[in-house]
C-alpha cells in the first residue's frame, strides 16, 4: 500500500510537470484563429501537446467499454461522495465510501474483470484507490457529529489521497 501510494505520489508530480496549471488547453490566449475567423477552434498548426508518458494497454473491445462504463460509475460515486462530504455528513460519506469505491470487483454477475488483462502495476493502482476509498470510510466513521476541524482536515486529507489515486493511474496508463 505504502508502495503503491509513493508510486503514485511519484507519478502525479509527473503530471503536474507535464501539465501546469493554467496551460491546460489553447483557451482563449492561443495563436489559432479568433472567433468568427475561419479555422476557429481548430488550433494553431505549432501547437504541439506535450510528451505523453502513459503506458497504452490493448484489451478486448467489451473489456475496453465495460472498464470505461465503470470508470464513469467512479466519477459519480466520486461526486455523491463530495457532496455527503459538503454537507458535513461523515457518516453517510462513510457508508457510501465502504459499500461503493472502496469494494474491490465490484462488478455486476457477467461482468468482465478488467484486472485479468493488466500489468500488475495497474492492479496495484487499482487497489491502493479502492484502500483509499476504504481509509475516507474510516475517517468519515472516526469523526464526531458534527464533524469538528480535526474531522474536516483529516476527511479532506483522506479524499484528496482518494483522488490521487484517480490521477496516480490516470497519468500512467491509457487503453488502445
Ligand atoms: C488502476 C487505474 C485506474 C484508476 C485507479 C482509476 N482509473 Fe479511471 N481510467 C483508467 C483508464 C486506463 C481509463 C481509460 C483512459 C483511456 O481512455 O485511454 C480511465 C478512464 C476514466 C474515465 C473516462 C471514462 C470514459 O467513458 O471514457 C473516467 C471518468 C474515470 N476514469 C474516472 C475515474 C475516477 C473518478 C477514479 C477514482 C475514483 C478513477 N477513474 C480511477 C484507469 C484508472
Amino acid at each position: 500500500m505504502r508502495i503503491a501510494l509513493l508510486c503514485c505520489a511519484a507519478l502525479i508530480a509527473g503530471a503536474a510537470i507535464a501539465q501546469p496549471a493554467g496551460q491546460q488547453g489553447t483557451g482563449p490566449g492561443g495563436h489559432g484563429p479568433g472567433f468568427g475567423q475561419p479555422g476557429y477552434g481548430q488550433g494553431s498548426p505549432d501547437f504541439k501537446l506535450p510528451p505523453d508518458p502513459r503506458a497504452a494497454l490493448e484489451i478486448p473491445p467489451h473489456v475496453r467499454d465495460f472498464l470505461r462504463f465503470e470508470m464513469r460509475g467512479h466519477l459519480e460515486q466520486l461526486s455523491t461522495l463530495m457532496a455527503r462530504v459538503a454537507e458535513g455528513n461523515f457518516k453517510e460519506a462513510a457508508a457510501f465510501a465502504r459499500t461503493g469505491l472502496a469494494v474491490m470487483g465490484n462488478h455486476p454477475p457477467g461482468a468482465p474483470a478488467p484486472g485479468a488483462f493488466m500489468p500488475q502495476e495497474f492492479r496495484a493502482m487499482g487497489q491502493a484507490m479502492h484502500m483509499a476509498a476504504a481509509e475516507v470510510a474510516r475517517v468519515g466513521d472516526a469523526a464526531a457529529n458534527p464533524p469538528g476541524a480535526q474531522d474536516w482536515k483529516a476527511m479532506m486529507e483522506s479524499v484528496g489521497n482518494l483522488t490521487a489515486a484517480c490521477a496516480g493511474c490516470h497519468g500512467s496508463f491509457r487503453l488502445k
